[in-house]
């Protein structure tokens, strides 16, 4: 376990916010959990869990301990003819497990390919890209439950997964540290999902005649890195806002006023709209106030073009949900948790 103080927390947040930390700690094993909660000198104080930050925004100085989970490891913890259940340690980053899956001929994962952040945070909201969420190839966690400090096993049923959801995010927030993640991959006969938006006709457009695991993940690499910043060069945290779902009915109205909206069904009474095309609508596309800014490339994402502050982003934020709101009625809810 490895303790600092005062520490930048600039470069652990992929919106590249200059915040800092009274206190950090850095977990390389699960087992260092009991321990640092049994510690009077961290038991007191406010925590919170850090992944790869980059689903987080900071709006302020964090007054109080993060904890930092870099439990690393990759297993296969059981298979079958059909399918390997691999164990991935919740420090691992996201992309170098897609990474590992492909090289390993395990199928699955490959349509998340890129999305940034580490595979502990991944099942808290059910992170999804291009037709897939995780909860599809998803067996079980392990998580360290804070009140109890017993380590239990959250199976599929009991995350309650949604769109951009888990119990994580619900009536289990704040209580359980997520450990280990065991997803369940196909070792043949994969079930190449290429219907999303564009990427069927990237793939032809590469010539690619052979579905691959290997070819799917480089066209999703290649439409993400065409419209989405690297948060290496600028900051953001990728989709800022959830796409809302609406009734159907609702829906349909919108669509009598606004003839070119997209929906996508969600249920057979709810529809989702991409918030996207809203906010393009309403004119915020590439729009920029000193540092703080709407991607030109995919108005859904916020943008740090170098020193903005978490308090511009929110306040940034605040005025496309007022000017969607007042548009379309519709309440554009944040994806990122505000610090
Ligand atoms: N659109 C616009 N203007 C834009 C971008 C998109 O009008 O600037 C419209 C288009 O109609 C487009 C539609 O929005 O067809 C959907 O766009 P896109 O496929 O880029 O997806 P999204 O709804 O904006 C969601 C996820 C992304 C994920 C992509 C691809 C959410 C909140 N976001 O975005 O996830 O990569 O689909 O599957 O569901 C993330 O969560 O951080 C994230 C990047």
């Amino acid at each position: 376990m490895i303790e600092e103080s005062n520490y930048s927390l600039k470069h652990l947040n992929t919106f590249g916010l200059d915040v800092s930390a009274s206190m950090l700690v850095r977990i390389s094993s699960q087992e260092q959990l009991p321990q640092l909660f049994k510690s009077d000198k961290f038991r007191t104080q406010r925590k919170m869990i850090l992944g790869g930050g980059s689903n987080v925004l900071f709006t302020k100085n964090f007054i109080g301990l993060i904890i930092k989970l870099e439990v690393s490891g990759v297993e296969v913890i059981e298979e079958d003819d059909d399918y390997s259940i691999v164990g991935f340690g919740a420090g691992e980053n996201w992309h170098g497990c897609v990474q590992w899956a492909i090289d390993h001929n395990l199928g699955g994962i490959e349509n998340l390919s890129l999305i940034p952040g580490t595979i502990g945070a991944a099942p808290m909201q059910n992170i999804g890209a291009y037709g897939v969420e995780i909860k599809d190839i998803f067996h079980s966690l392990e998580a360290y439950e804070i009140g109890t400090g017993n380590f239990v096993t959250f199976y599929k049923e009991d995350c309650h997964f949604d769109y951009r959801y888990s119990v994580f995010k619900g009536e289990a927030r704040d209580r359980y540290i997520i450990t280990r993640v065991n997803l369940r991959l196909t070792k043949k006969n994969h079930a190449y999902n290429i219907e999303y938006g564009n990427l069927k006709q990237t793939l032809t457009d590469a010539g690619v005649e052979e579905l691959s695991l290997a070819n799917i993940s480089r066209a999703i690499i290649e439409i993400r890195q065409s419209k989405l910043p690297d948060p290496n060069k600028i900051g953001n945290a990728g989709s800022f806002f959830k796409n809302p779902v609406i009734d159907s009915e609702f829906y349909e109205s919108l669509k009598a006023a606004f003839e070119h909206i997209p929906g996508y069904a969600h249920s057979d009474s709810t529809t989702k709209v991409p918030a996207a095309w809203m906010i393009e609508y309403c004119g915020w596309k590439g729009k920029r106030f000193g540092d703080a800014g709407v991607h030109d490339k995919q108005s859904l994402v916020l943008v740090n073009h170098g020193k903005a502050t978490g308090r511009e982003l929110v306040q940034l934020s605040k005025k496309i949900q007022a000017s969607v709101q007042s548009t379309f009625g519709i309440s554009l809810q944040p994806e990122v948790n505000f610090i």
